[in-house]
């Protein structure tokens, strides 16, 4: 099966009211991770790109990656999407190179740290829906920032800061009719990265998670029932994980993510798309210095890089459980890029 426009893989989860992870990838044990969970759990899923990551593996190799993925589970609907896109130049190479969706984050200007304001917002995702539904390619667009206490992407906006960016319920819709995106990522407080939450217990000095603006999401499916939001930031950075790797020589500090129930909230209120990078860059890490710290003589790569995959399957098996898109691969004939124009009329 070729790869399925994410539209698609969206609006059936909306259907069947479930969320479905949209899981970062750099290299081909990521992607073989997320194909075998899906394949065991019967999954559409999102596949997705920074542009680091298309730095980073040098194109051509995601995209034949990605073919191979598609060839050896024929009837998982996988999607392959564009992670923050800063600028339409980007958005184009991913679509020439087969990407079946792009993320045009004009929340951000195009060195990924200054807020653009809400014009240049709206005219840069006008630009990316112009050149991507033509080709039946689908667009995320972004309205409000990601807290930035770990960078990467983000403004590195501090806690009172991050208040002044959260999603602005009524500016979504006005968003949402302007640009006529696909889906919209929220800003609720969430943030890229294992240290997500500047909070801690005042009696017991422990992190406590970071504060979420749940009712965003509740406010803006209620206006607009319609319109699949996207979770950012949204790994749990499970305590086990953060154990193993400090167990076997790592070095972080305390640390908490985004609890599940919040997510499943966020499902059960329009949520569509749920973005995972963090928890399996985690996992693959505990499980390589395992591997150094039990056997420090090991230099064959497939003794460490056999066990990080696997406990990143395990991060996917249980993130596409829990999201509720396992058991949902086949219940839909994909389209294609093709179909998908004439849905939007071109
Ligand atoms: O959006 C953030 C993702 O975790 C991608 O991170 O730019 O390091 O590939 P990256
Ligand atoms: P995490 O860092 O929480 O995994 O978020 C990833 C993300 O939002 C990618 O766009
Ligand atoms: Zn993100």
């Amino acid at each position: 099966m070729p790869l399925v426009p994410m539209r698609q893989i969206l609006d059936e989860a909306a259907k069947g009211g479930y969320g479905v992870g949209a899981f970062n990838v750099n290299n081909m044990e990521q992607i073989q991770a997320i194909v075998e969970a899906a394949d065991e759990t019967n999954s559409p899923v999102i596949i997705q790109a920074s542009k680091g990551a298309l730095k980073y593996s040098k194109l051509i190799y995601l995209r034949k990656l990605m073919e191979a993925a598609c060839e050896e589970c024929p009837y998982i609907p996988i999607a392959m999407h564009l992670d923050h896109g800063n600028s339409v130049e980007t958005c184009k190479l991913a679509i020439d190179l087969g990407f079946t969706s792009v993320m045009m984050d004009g929340s951000l200007s195009e060195d990924g740290k200054t807020p653009n304001t809400y014009e240049q917002n709206v005219e840069i995702t006008r630009q990316v829906v112009a050149l991507a539904h033509p080709l039946g390619v689908t667009v995320e667009g972004e309205l409000g920032c990601l807290g930035g206490i770990e960078d990467g992407h983000g403004a590195g906006l501090s806690t009172e800061e991050v208040t002044e960016h959260l999603t602005d319920p009524a500016q979504a819709e006005d968003f949402v009719a302007q640009t006529g995106l696909d889906a919209l990522a929220v800003a609720i407080g969430t943030s890229h990265g294992a240290y997500k939450s500047g909070r801690k217990d005042p009696k017991t000095g422990e992190m406590l998670p970071p504060a979420l603006a749940m009712e965003r999401i509740h406010q803006i499916h209620e206006r607009m029932p319609n319109c699949h939001m996207v979770m950012h930031g949204s790994s749990s950075v499970p305590k086990e994980l953060v154990d193993t790797i400090n167990k076997y020589g790592g070095n972080m500090p305390d640390t908490y993510g985004i609890p599940i129930e919040q997510i499943q909230d966020g499902i059960k209120h329009g949520v569509r798309k749920v973005n995972v990078d963090t928890d399996s860059r985690l996992a693959m890490t505990g499980a390589i210095r395992k591997v150094f710290a039990e056997n420090p003589g090991e230099f064959d790569m497939r003794k460490y890089l056999g066990p990080g995959r696997d406990a990143m399957k395990q991060v996917y098996v249980d993130r596409m459980t829990a999201f509720g898109q396992a058991g949902h691969a086949r219940d839909y004939e994909p389209i294609t890029l093709e179909d998908m124009k004439s849905v939007y009329g071109s």
